[in-house]
């Protein structure tokens, strides 16, 4: 449970200026309100219902559900039977009653310094308009699910903006999957129809998008699921003279008028075209509050990543309520989320819980390395920014290079510096929060997950003293508990499982097509709990420490993936006969790839061998997924039952000679053949 009072030693408190102006301004302020969230949900939820537009108002209980798999089906409702339109919401709703059109949404920084642009809140309205019109014009419907697959440009937002104006189910793949994972994706949720670009920088590599969405496509095909329509935005390529009216793509300095673009006219579409003809109003589509608003693919322990699905209202007020408190958000305020939009981090936190409260945030293209180390805080200086959120992995990159390329920009305008995505050391922190923040800026170290929709344990900025490394308390509405291994609750300092006694607005309804599968990765294991897969320690205080994935998922600079996912792409070569993937602690990336390989009889390893193995996986996955370390392991420790001791493995990976108890294994012999070949240097 929440101590009455916050501990007044090894923490570190907010400065008392930001505080009065505060949302909660006190630990007791917000002890206070949490039970009021946990005791009677709807009152507490009513703040955040009466801000948004309902086209009907829901009629039964504010949250339905079971959460107990030995008592049935596990469903979540929020707010049945209301009907209402979250692209109204964080639109219209802002442009019209509040006044706010001329607002900045976003401030759009391209890859290459100086490619800008400025959206306002009636731009982006009308652009969502228009190409909401354009996706009724092909046919999209509600429920119909779509495809996108894009850079960090505007149209990402006005792409997933308009699926929602229509009731349409969005389903965004990261940029950086490979074709085989987008069709995977895009078969597994049915889309009917792609949204992708021509091509982008990062950095200074070039990415022909286009070329890979339409192997993908051609992939789609040959597995009998033809998706035979795509539209195209010129993001690198030259516009054709006329099409262009109110273009939210500012001509990019980067512009690559000769890059490739294949081109197959009886499926693509050009985006400016479409959009020329477009009428400028739509009348947004009423959805029910359990309608689905998108799906987004995590890994899964099978290998087999799962369609997250979300709906329209509660992920609505509960994205629009942790944006509000947990950054503190006042209107005078600039944000800036480094996330892709194409994880949740993303989807919750640049798009749809800043808009919902009609904030100006910045949409960031490019890489925090590019063409300099100083570019992120260039940034924060250009715009002003005050409410700042990254990941450990980019914090402990620019850390590497020491605080002058910080110092060589003021960071007066930051307020509260944010984190997500995996644990943040202490060493990190205290960086993060001594260098950039200069001691000013309380650090939010948020914990969830794409299955969360949001932000489950997390600091309030004014309210919760800081441990460095710790995600504190849960938010408002979320009952976490530790359980030990025969799910039993854990009280005071304790570790184990992290789980969740009882559901809050934004989490998952179910995985896309398989409720079975959602309720034996959420539910099986511990009845009665949604089981996170996270391991979690509680202290004296009441804090919580994420102390990192349980199951057989690897974080990777934020990343999760599974470790299956990579195994099966490994022994899909012809020469590997088995592969186990386990991860090892990387200073930058926090967990990196290492992979044992056996080879088939006859076959020897050697460099070729090793750099088709990793091509493989970055075709099969993409570049996030590519292997850091790959042994040759001509066996592996496994039981008496055939099953890998992964165990073993991840401490053969770190070099960690203490085995613990190794009675199990089969033949202990292959422990020293093991050790005896490590890789002590990435691949
Ligand atoms: C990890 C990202 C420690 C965790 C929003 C979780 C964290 C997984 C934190 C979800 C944090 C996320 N401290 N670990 N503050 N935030 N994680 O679905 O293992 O991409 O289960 O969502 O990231 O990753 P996902």
């Amino acid at each position: 449970m929440i101590p009455d009072k916050a501990p007044g030693e090894d923490v570190l408190h907010a400065s008392g200026d930001f505080k009065k102006e505060a949302h909660v301004p006190s630990f007791e302020k917000y002890k206070e309100l949490y039970v009021k969230s946990v005791e009677s949900p709807e009152e507490f939820w009513a703040d955040f219902v009466k801000d948004f537009f309902w086209k009907k108002k829901h009629n039964g209980k504010f949250l339905d559900y079971n959460f107990d798999v030995t008592k049935g089906e596990i469903y979540v409702k929020c707010m049945e039977g209301a009907s209402t339109n979250i692209c109204y919401n964080v639109l219209d709703r802002n442009v019209n009653d509040r006044k706010l059109g001329d607002r900045v949404a976003f401030y759009w920084e391209g890859n290459e310094p100086g490619d800008e642009k400025t959206v306002s809140y009636r731009e982006l309205l009308q652009q969502v308009c228009k190409f909401a019109n354009v996706l009724k014009s092909q046919g999209v419907k509600k429920g119909d699910r779509v495809s996108i697959y894009m850079p960090m440009v505007v149209e990402l937002v006005v792409a997933m903006l308009a699926c929602a104006r229509i009731g349409a189910v969005h389903s965004i793949v990261f940029a950086g999957f490979s074709a085989e994972s987008l069709c995977e994706r895009i078969m597994d949720s049915r889309c009917c129809l792609l949204i992708t670009a021509d091509g982008f920088y990062r950095g200074d590599k070039l990415i022909n998008l286009k070329l890979i969405a339409d192997e993908a496509l051609q992939k789609c095909r040959e597995k009998s699921f033809p998706v035979e329509k795509c539209i195209m935005l010129k993001h690198l390529t030259k516009e054709d003279e006329g099409t262009t009216p109110g273009s939210l793509s500012p001509p990019a300095k980067r512009a690559c008028p000769d890059l490739q673009v294949p081109w197959n006219s009886e499926v693509d579409m050009c985006w400016h075209s479409l959009m020329y003809d477009a009428l400028d109003e739509c009348e947004p589509v009423w959805c029910d509050s359990e309608d689905p608003l998108f799906i987004l693919y995590t890994s899964g322990s099978t290998g087999k990543p799962k369609g997250v699905l979300h709906t329209v209202s509660g992920y609505m007020l509960y994205t629009a309520a942790t944006f509000k408190l947990v950054f503190d958000y006042h209107p005078d305020d600039v944000y800036w989320c480094t996330a892709d939009i194409g994880w949740i981090t993303g989807h919750s936190y640049i798009t749809y819980g800043p808009l919902a409260n009609g904030a100006t945030s910045v949409l960031f293209e490019g890489l925090p390395t590019y063409p300099d180390v100083s570019r992120m805080w260039e940034i924060v200086d250009k715009y002003q920014v005050s409410k700042f959120y990254t990941a450990p992995t980019a914090i402990r990159l620019l850390m590497k290079y020491g605080s002058e390329p910080v110092h060589k920009y003021k960071r007066d305008s930051l307020k509260i510096l944010g984190t997500v995505g995996e644990p943040i050391n202490p060493e990190a922190w205290h960086w993060y929060y001594n260098v950039v923040g200069e001691k000013r800026c309380p650090v939010v170290d948020t914990f969830w997950q794409t299955e969360t929709g949001g932000h489950v344990l997390t600091p309030l900025p004014a309210a919760t003293p800081m441990k460095p490394g710790s995600a504190t308390f849960p938010f408002f509405g979320v009952v976490p508990a530790i359980l030990n291994e025969s799910g039993e609750e854990l009280e005071g300092p304790s570790e184990g499982y992290l789980v969740f006694k009882q559901p809050w607005p934004g989490v998952m309804r179910t995985v896309y097509g398989n409720q079975q599968r959602f309720e034996t990765t959420y539910f099986k294991k511990f009845p009665g709990y949604y089981v996170t897969g996270d391991g979690c320690r509680r202290d004296k205080d009441g804090y919580y420490w994420i102390t990192g994935r349980i199951d057989d998922m690897l974080n990777v600079s934020g990343h999760l993936l599974s470790t299956a996912e990579v195994e099966s792409a490994l022994v899909e070569h012809e020469s590997v006969a088995e592969a186990a993937v386990v991860g090892r602690p990387h200073p930058v990336k926090g967990e990196s790839l290492y992979c044992f390989v056996s080879l088939s009889d006859g076959i020897s390893y050697n460099q070729k061998l090793e750099a088709e193995l990793k091509k493989l996986v970055r075709e099969k996955i993409g570049a996030i997924a590519t292997p850091d370390y790959i042994q040759n392991a001509p066996s592996l420790p496994k039981t008496r039952s055939g099953k890998i001791m992964r165990r073993i493995l991840r401490k053969i990976a770190s070099n960690e000679r203490d085995l613990g108890d190794v009675s199990t294994l089969a033949d202990s012999s292959v422990i020293d053949q093991l050790f005896e070949n490590r890789c002590s240097t990435a691949v």
